[in-house]
């Protein structure tokens, strides 16, 4: 499978609390805990490459060349566990927007329909960061992709914590320059479409319902 796009987070910090979060035994509290400091990880990844204007500034004894974002930022939680990654990255990014997205995935079709949306008008201007800990089908991030590009967005990267080769290879079918920082590539879908090993019903895990 191309992984072109994608980038595989190994940082040590990453892959310790992914392992507390595939573990059937993290309760929600752990949970929670775990996919917070991930997220935070995983966006410093993921901004790196974030567009920025060069200025001066004046310290108390000098000035000093200084560096500004280019852009507003605009965080979409796909909803609801990419409700369990926002506080955490919206904490190193005080200032951004916070648009949502709430998708479910039926059970027996595992389409992705939409219940919510509450986004900026124009996305053009923005860097927009979609997050969700997991893409398995890929029919949630293609959706959310849609709704995106509706608006205008133009730089939009997907943070996410588990995908499965079936669910990149679909998003990278409909959205080819979408880049893609996860902290694993798992090896397949079972027959319910949920991601193996993966880490199981990442909203159930969180919300312990
Ligand atoms: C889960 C997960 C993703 C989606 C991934 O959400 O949080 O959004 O499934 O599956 P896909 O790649 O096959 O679309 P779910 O629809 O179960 O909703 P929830 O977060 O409210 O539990
Ligand atoms: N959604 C999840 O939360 N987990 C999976 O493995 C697949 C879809």
């Amino acid at each position: 499978m191309s992984t072109k796009g994608v980038t595989v987070i190994n940082h040590p910090l990453v892959q310790h609390n992914l392992t507390r979060l595939r573990d059937a035994r993290t309760e929600p509290q752990e949970f929670r805990r775990a996919l917070s400091e991930v997220a935070a990880l995983m966006v410093y990844e993921a901004t790196r490459s974030f567009a920025v204007n060069a200025c001066r500034v004046r310290t108390p004894l000098a000035t000093a060349r200084g560096w500004r974002l280019q852009r507003e930022v605009v965080l979409v939680p796909i909803l609801r566990a990419g409700l369990g990654m926002l506080d955490s990255i919206l904490q190193l990014i005080p200032h951004a927007r916070v648009g949502f997205i709430g998708l479910k995935r039926e059970e027996k079709t595992l389409r992705a329909s939409t219940y919510h949306k509450s986004l900026p008008k124009n996305l053009s201007r923005f860097e927009v960061i979609l997050i969700d800990p997991m893409c398995a089908t890929g029919g949630s991030t293609v959706a959310a992709m849609d709704l995106l590009a509706e608006l205008g967005a133009k730089r939009v990267r997907l943070v996410n914590l588990v995908a499965a080769p079936e669910g990149i290879r679909k998003v990278r079918r409909h959205y080819p320059r979408l880049p893609i920082f996860t902290a694993a590539i798992d090896e397949k879908l079972n027959e319910r479409g949920y991601i193996l090993p993966g880490l199981g019903d990442a909203g159930d895990r969180l919300f312990g319902v």
